[in-house]
């Protein structure tokens, strides 16, 4: 089998697709820095562009925001990234040799794309602990044996999570009872279990409080180099916290790119979405 025929056996190593382990992700192929490459996409509804040839370039352990108007096209960006929309042109590539365009949504998230939607989908009645636990137990024989004993790697691997999300103190706590913010942080959680390498954020402070703003900057300022992310926000107090590089989306396409100071300062980028 080779690369094109079969794009995921080969990032894998030799491991046919379905067969491997949720937990030893297949080998992105990072060795030309980037992790992602999005090249000519575009993405048309009943004959308006929401993407129009869009071109973005991210490095692994980057922590790339990206801003612009409403719809400037961001969801519809995550949307062919995961999976979830076919481009009607255009190349998507995981590292070097994973063609996103050739998997379903499943196989993606497999691959090491994890993807955090705007409304947290967290289990109300099972504690922080359990959501945890569920969600590193991704198949349905695993999550059968909800209750069977974990070993410690699992252990330790919740307890480290429970840490960086900050819900250390709540882990025997209802999921239901935690405020919007911390089910924020536990669905962020439940996305770090299954240890993805890529993390799409769409409008992930949306809702939260300053202090829970504060915090959310610096789980993903810890979280960028082991991780890369790719964060889609409005809010602009919270993007200068965290903002390496900017890009501006508008009608489909980048306008800027560029570290935060210049983005902000560009008239176009200005007139479009800052000054309004
Ligand atoms: N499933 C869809 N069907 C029709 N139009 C859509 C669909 N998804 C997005 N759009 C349109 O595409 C454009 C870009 O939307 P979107 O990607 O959601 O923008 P953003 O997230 O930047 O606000 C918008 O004009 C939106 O109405
Ligand atoms: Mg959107």
């Amino acid at each position: 089998m080779n690369a094109v025929s079969n794009p995921v056996a080969t990032a894998s190593g030799d491991q046919p697709f379905p067969g491997y382990s949720r937990v030893l992700q297949p080998g992105v192929d990072i060795s030309h820095k980037a992790i992602l490459y999005l090249e000519d996409i575009s993405v048309s509804f009943d004959g308006f562009k929401a993407l129009n040839r869009l071109m973005l370039t991210i490095d692994s352990g980057e922590l790339r925001c990206i801003i612009g108007p409403n719809g400037a096209g961001k969801t519809t960006m995550m949307d062919v990234i995961s999976g979830k929309t076919r481009p009607d042109s255009g190349t998507v590539y995981f590292g070097q040799t994973i063609d996103l365009t050739r998997l379903t949504e499943a196989q993606i998230a497999h691959a090491g794309i994890g993807r955090k939607f705007q409304k947290p989908t967290v289990f109300e009645n099972h504690t922080v602990f359990e959501n945890l636990e569920l969600a590193m137990k991704t198949d349905k024989r695993a999550r059968a044996s909800l209750f069977a004993l974990l070993d410690s790697a699992q252990r330790d691997r919740i307890a480290q999570t429970l840490d960086r999300i900050e819900l250390a103190a709540k882990a025997d706590r209802p999921a239901g009872l935690l405020s919007h913010g911390q089910k924020q942080w536990l669905e962020i959680g439940m996305l770090l279990m299954q240890e993805p390498r890529l993390l799409l954020l769409d409008e992930p402070v949306a809702g939260m409080t300053d202090a829970e703003t504060e915090r959310t900057a610096e789980l993903f300022k810890t979280l960028a180099g082991t991780h890369t992310l790719i964060v889609v926000e409005h809010d602009m107090d919270f993007v200068a916290r965290i903002a390496r590089t900017v890009t501006v989306l508008h009608e489909g396409s980048v306008l800027a790119e560029g570290p935060m100071e210049t983005v902000q300062n560009d008239p176009r980028v200005v007139e479009v979405y800052l000054g309004r």
